[in-house]
């Protein structure tokens, strides 16, 4: 009988240079990981098959009737086979992976969560006060119903819709387990109930785990134009091709602001072309706004296409996340909405989005939703965490600016100007995956193979050493 087998084996994620070790590859985490894994074979436990006979001495013993020299050496050889077996753990043959870059001044831009300007994670003191806050009311620990803790949800929808929508009193809404968790509902929502096509149509690149999610919600993906790599910016007339090119009613995927990860955003008046696009040919829009006031540093403004389309007419769903914005990435908080025809609707909505989640999680956390409850409705709260969230957006735009100066100081004749026009969290630097690879191995400046950065992982310390490295690969 021979023993071998494949198994599932952790390997370095193919397009991120991060550095190997503790705390690697921060975004990929966020991802979920899901990239970081796949199927590859594992020969068990030695790439010799193993004979079962050599596991059972004492039958084989009474069977043959061997003279006691062949005994001898074969009892030697079985204590060998068992001390190989011994030896050799189940996971023996794993490789051992590039070891971790030691170098101090290593540079990470691999992260998806925001850094201070010392590269810390930060936790926002209106959050530290909110959560006080909760800690001292000394709540019970009951669950919260299906669609959550009512006064965050409430507020989630203000924020979003903003306070005067006529959204909000026809919208179907429940928390969920941040934002993921939010498009996890709404592509499951789709699958089931939605009249049309099951496919849903998301920009190219995109966020790396919505493909994966709405697949496995039940949804067909399909991808529309995004990104021009020859402008580093908006392929605008591309986006409103496709838009028109889909079959009529079919549902499409937009970054509300700070697209992840090009950092390319349509302008207000990009946006107005393309919701009267997507009105013309009745399609759907599904809205994921991950980085609301995280973008600009204005809640307003970057809940702008949102905003207009359901001042248009549509009927949008959308998923929000309070992992950016208030800096909440592990406690999970999030919501997803539906915008209904009326307040019937909205019930018959309202109750098939608790069926859908019962069997997903049951209930979600409480703990998250209270904090960003107590700040959403705390006056005082609520505006110094407008204050920090600024703050947050303005530090990215600083590094952003910094960083295109000292390009421009180093003598770099490259055009750099897509590094400020771009918004968000994240930039593509239109360096190539060679490019990368070269930052990575001379430089110790470690991001994705696609040229993305993550703007949060520069400082004022970091970001002098960071454009030499970029005008040495570029020029
Ligand atoms: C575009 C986009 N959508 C959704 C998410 C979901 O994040 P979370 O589940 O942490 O809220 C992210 C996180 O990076 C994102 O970039």
């Amino acid at each position: 009988m021979t023993l071998a087998g494949h198994q599932r084996q952790r390997q370095p994620h193919s397009d991120c240079t991060a550095p190997r070790g503790a705390g690697a590859c921060h975004d990929h985490a966020s991802h979920a990981d899901l990239n970081c894994l796949w199927l590859v074979p594992v020969p068990f436990p030695s790439d010799k098959p193993l004979e079962i006979h050599t596991l059972l001495p004492s039958a084989l013993f009474a069977k043959t009737m061997l003279s006691s020299l062949r005994i001898a050496s074969r009892r030697a050889a079985v204590t060998r086979n068992f001390a190989a077996v011994r030896a050799a753990s189940t996971w023996a043959n794993v490789p051992q992976g590039p070891p971790a870059d030691s170098f101090e001044k290593k540079i990470n831009l691999g992260v998806g969560a925001y850094r201070d300007d010392k590269g810390k994670p930060y936790v926002l003191p209106s959050v530290r006060q909110a959560e006080q806050k909760v800690i001292e009311s000394r709540l019970n620990k009951e669950y919260a119903g299906i669609t959550g803790v009512p006064e965050f949800s409430k507020s989630a929808a203000v924020l979003a819709y903003g306070k005067d929508s006529s959204a909000l009193d026809r919208l179907a809404i429940t928390q969920s387990i941040s934002g993921t968790g939010a498009l996890r509902i709404g592509g499951a929502f789709i699958q089931r109930f939605f009249p049309g096509s099951k496919t849903i149509y998301i920009p190219t690149p995109s966020w790396a785990n919505h493909a994966a999610v709405f697949k496995d919600a039940g949804l067909q993906v399909e991808k529309y134009a995004y990104y021009n790599k020859d402008t580093i910016g908006l392929d605008f007339e591309g986006m409103v091709a496709d838009i028109n090119k889909a079959p009529n009613g079919s549902v499409f995927l937009f970054h509300a602001c700070a697209h992840n990860p090009t950092g390319v955003d349509p302008t207000q008046e990009q946006w107005k072309q393309i919701e009267a696009a997507v009105k013309a040919k009745g399609h759907f829009a599904f809205f994921d706004m991950a980085y609301q006031g995280f973008a600009s540093g204005d809640i307003h403004k970057d809940a702008f296409a949102v905003r207009h389309f359901v001042a248009q007419g549509h009927n949008i769903c959308l998923a929000q996340s309070f992992a950016k914005n208030m800096g909440l990435y592990g406690e999970r908080i999030g919501a997803f909405s539906m915008v209904c025809a009326d307040a019937e609707e909205r019930k018959r909505v309202d109750s098939q989005i608790k069926i859908l989640v019962r069997p997903l999680y049951s209930n979600p956390p409480i703990h998250g939703a209270r904090i960003a409850a107590e700040i959403l409705n705390t006056p005082a709260l609520y505006d110094q965490w407008l204050v920090e969230v600024k703050a947050m957006a303005d530090r990215i735009i600083t590094m952003r600016a910094l960083l295109k100066e000292n390009l421009e100081r180093l003598g770099s004749k490259h055009d750099w100007s897509h590094i400020t026009s771009q918004i968000g969290m994240f930039a593509y630097t239109g360096l190539t995956p060679e490019q990368m690879d070269q930052l990575a191995k001379e430089h110790s400046v470690y991001a994705t193979r696609d040229g993305r950065i993550s703007v949060a992982g520069i400082t004022s310390d970091n970001v002098g050493r960071l454009a030499e490295a970029i005008f040495k690969v570029k020029g």
